[in-house]
């Protein structure tokens, strides 16, 4: 595997390999585990030539112990990267992607995706998702962009953010890896207690809860059983910022269902400091 500290180093070495490689592209904050694995699985396995980045990008954290306390495992992060068979390991550092400082240079016209869930709980932080990710775009150049599931809403935002600029990049959604247990693999799973770990789980249960009365219970309101979710876990110590179900294609948050569009259950809480989310897609019965 080669690795590429700058951008100039980057930018040389794609150029070596000819023109319009098939570039599968994987960006990452490191802190990799199999959910990271299992799209550049994806990528290799539709024969891209694969490059991840690794960037713990200053410009999306909204709260600064986050971003201080955003594990980092680099020496392991490169063992899996070589044993999953990576092309290219771009690892810049800040002054390379912010050559001119970590300024917002521009705003990205988000419109509603940006105003709900993730939006309204972490002002900003999507506006800083796409200022990075639009540049690592502008600078591998790839064919295929690999996302996880597991980020729902931050998919959504990407895809309207390649619209927008009208980036040549299709966009891969890679469904979620999940522990044995159900919880959803997360960078931020490191930083859980072992007690704090046992108990996570409940999101994944709190979410296979709505799923399950909102396919029996068709007369409930969306907002009664996200209710019940909400005080479950907040039973068990989670401080909770949402439990939502929305139409899956664009996000609307729904209270009915016409039974026609696919819906997502989305959840959001903290155990201790650690916030996690996840979500499951509901697809007609
Ligand atoms: O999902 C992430 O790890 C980050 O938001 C991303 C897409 C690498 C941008 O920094």
């Amino acid at each position: 595997m080669v690795i590429c500290k700058t951008v100039d180093s980057l930018r040389e070495y794609l150029t070596s390999l000819g023109s319009s490689p098939n570039i599968g592209f994987i960006p990452t904050m490191g802190a990799l585990h199999d959910g990271h694995a299992s799209l550049m699985r994806a990528a290799k396995s539709q024969g891209q030539f694969t490059v991840v980045s690794i960037f713990v990008n200053p410009t999306q954290f909204n709260d600064p112990s986050d971003f201080a306390k955003y594990p980092k495992t680099l020496p392991e992060d490169i063992l899996l990267l070589e044993r999953t068979g990576v092309d290219v390991l771009f690892l810049p550092d800040v002054s390379e992607m912010y050559p001119e400082g970590t300024q917002l240079s521009e705003h990205y016209d988000l419109g509603y995706l940006e105003t709900i869930l993730e939006g309204k709980y972490r002002p900003g932080h999507f506006q800083g998702v796409c200022q990075v990710v639009e540049r690592l775009l502008k600078l591998v150049a790839p064919k295929k962009l690999y996302l996880g599931q597991k980020d729902y809403q931050q998919c959504m935002v990407l895809r309207k953010m390649i619209s927008l600029k009208q980036l040549p990049v299709e966009l891969v959604i890679v469904p979620t890896r999940r522990e044995i247990d159900g919880l959803a693999m997360s960078s931020r799973n490191m930083r859980l207690n072992e007690a704090q770990r046992k108990g996570a789980i409940a999101l994944f249960q709190a979410l296979e809860e709505v799923k399950h009365n909102i396919l029996e219970k068709t007369n409930a309101s969306f907002s009664s059983i996200t209710s019940a979710a909400q005080h479950v876990l907040e039973s068990k110590g989670f401080i909770v910022d949402y439990v939502s179900v929305a139409q899956a294609p664009d996000l609307q948050l729904v209270d009915h269902w016409d039974g026609k569009v696919p819906l997502v259950v989305l959840v959001a809480a903290f155990s201790g400091e650690v916030r996690l989310i996840d979500n499951e897609l509901i697809n007609l019965p």
